[in-house]
């Protein structure tokens, strides 16, 4: 079977990029990382990207002289490494809604909580843990969706939960659910490279 051809975009230090590389290296991801994008070129993420000669670009909306030539790069990027599946791992710039329609349903996020829960904007980083606690839920977790139009708000394709302790801190929980994020974004992908995900309306189902 044709390895899911991926580009994973990231603005931050890429443990979770880091992840996805190590299960494909481990034959548990039948997926190959054409490109790695960071709007930041400082990005951990680019430095894991070059130390496995994985494509590394930067590109940052403040090189275009309007949102519209960004767009254009973005993809002809994403069709120059034929991208079956976007990628977003911790990238904290928003796609505009060309980018977003041009491949619909073939781009994935992951939420450090259990959406619709903790979810929409302003909820990332430490902020959503913050939260989590502030509300005193005892289960928080991770979240993989598609990515819509509206933050945080595309079908959700495969959760996995955290417990939240008495003693938690944002960090002490911000730590635990990163570890969940990275064996549950390897396994969401790994269910895309088989194309077992199927998505109707806001919902997505498990081909069996
Ligand atoms: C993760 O918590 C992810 O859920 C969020 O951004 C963080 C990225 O961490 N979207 P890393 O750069 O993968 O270490």
């Amino acid at each position: 079977m044709k390895k899911l051809n991926l580009v994973v975009l990231a603005s931050g230090g890429g443990t979770n990029l880091q992840a996805i590389i190590d299960s494909i290296e481990a034959g548990k991801v039948d997926a190959q990382i054409r490109a790695v994008i960071s709007n930041n070129s400082k990005s951990g993420a680019l430095e894991r990207a070059r130390n496995y000669n994985i494509p590394d670009i930067h590109l940052s909306h403040k090189q275009f002289a309007t949102p519209e030539e960004f767009d254009q790069k973005f993809l002809s990027i994403l069709k120059d490494k034929e991208t079956d599946l976007v990628v977003l791992a911790g990238y904290m710039k928003m796609l505009s809604p060309t980018v977003i329609r041009t491949y619909k349903n073939r781009i994935i996020n992951i939420h450090p909580a259990l959406l619709p829960s903790f979810g929409g904007e302003g909820m990332y980083g430490i902020h959503v843990h913050e939260a989590v606690i502030k509300a005193g839920v005892k289960i928080t977790g991770v979240t993989v969706h598609l990515v819509d139009e509206i933050y945080d708000h595309g079908a959700i394709v495969m959760q996995k939960t955290v417990p939240v302790l008495d003693d938690d801190t944002p960090e002490s929980l911000a730590e635990r659910v990163l570890k969940a994020e990275h064996q549950t974004y390897a396994e969401a992908i790994q269910l895309f490279a088989e194309d077992r995900i199927e998505i109707r309306g806001n919902r997505s189902y498990l081909k069996k």
